[in-house]
């Protein structure tokens, strides 16, 4: 196992399955990873009210821990009204004020974004790039896109798993 890398589910359906055939390529490939389903979280929704009041504030640690260990992250969203859905952000927003540096886990990280949405997922796919560029992560310029007539390719992502652990 040459590299660590975490994917990110932000939903429980089509883009879970899209982070599980991520996983099992990686495995075939003989690098670590693990999925994260974003939607079990259950953390509140960010507001700074909630993250001075400790009875609200989510512990974060286990995946803030794990992200610092990673080499590299893939992100799995659906797009949501033109953007990400709400538990991606949501989580970003935790994530982001854990220290000080609001990029601290995400700078000089590489991120590959795939996306499987109703449509084509482009506003999705923009708003993922957008964001992680802005915390400093460098996002690999290939991105997957998969609907209902768009299927899958597993050549795709070979190449696309290729680009993680470059
Ligand atoms: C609240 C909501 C908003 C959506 N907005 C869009 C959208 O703007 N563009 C799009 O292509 N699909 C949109 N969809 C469709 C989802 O992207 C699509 O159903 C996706 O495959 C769901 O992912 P999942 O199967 O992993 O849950 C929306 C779905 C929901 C529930």
């Amino acid at each position: 196992m040459v590299a660590n890398v975490v994917i990110l589910a932000a939903s429980s359906g089509n883009n879970l399955t899209l982070a599980n055939r991520f996983h099992d390529t990686f495995l075939e490939q003989k690098i670590q990873s693990q999925v994260v389903e974003l939607t079990k979280l259950d953390w509140p929704v960010y507001t700074p009210e909630s993250e001075s009041d400790p009875d609200v504030s989510p512990d974060t640690s286990s995946l803030s821990d794990l992200m610092i260990s990673a080499s590299a992250f893939v992100v799995c969203a659906p797009e949501y009204n033109g953007l990400v859905p709400p538990c991606l952000n949501n989580s970003i927003a935790w994530l982001s004020v854990q220290c000080d540096d609001f990029r601290f886990l995400f700078n000089n990280k590489t991120v590959l974004l795939a996306t499987h949405s109703g449509g084509g997922g482009a506003h999705c796919l923009m708003a993922m790039r957008q964001q992680f560029s802005h915390l400093g992560s460098n996002v690999i310029g290939r991105s997957m896109t998969l609907n209902k007539s768009k299927t899958f390719s597993q050549s795709t992502m070979d190449d696309l798993v290729s680009r993680v652990i470059q």
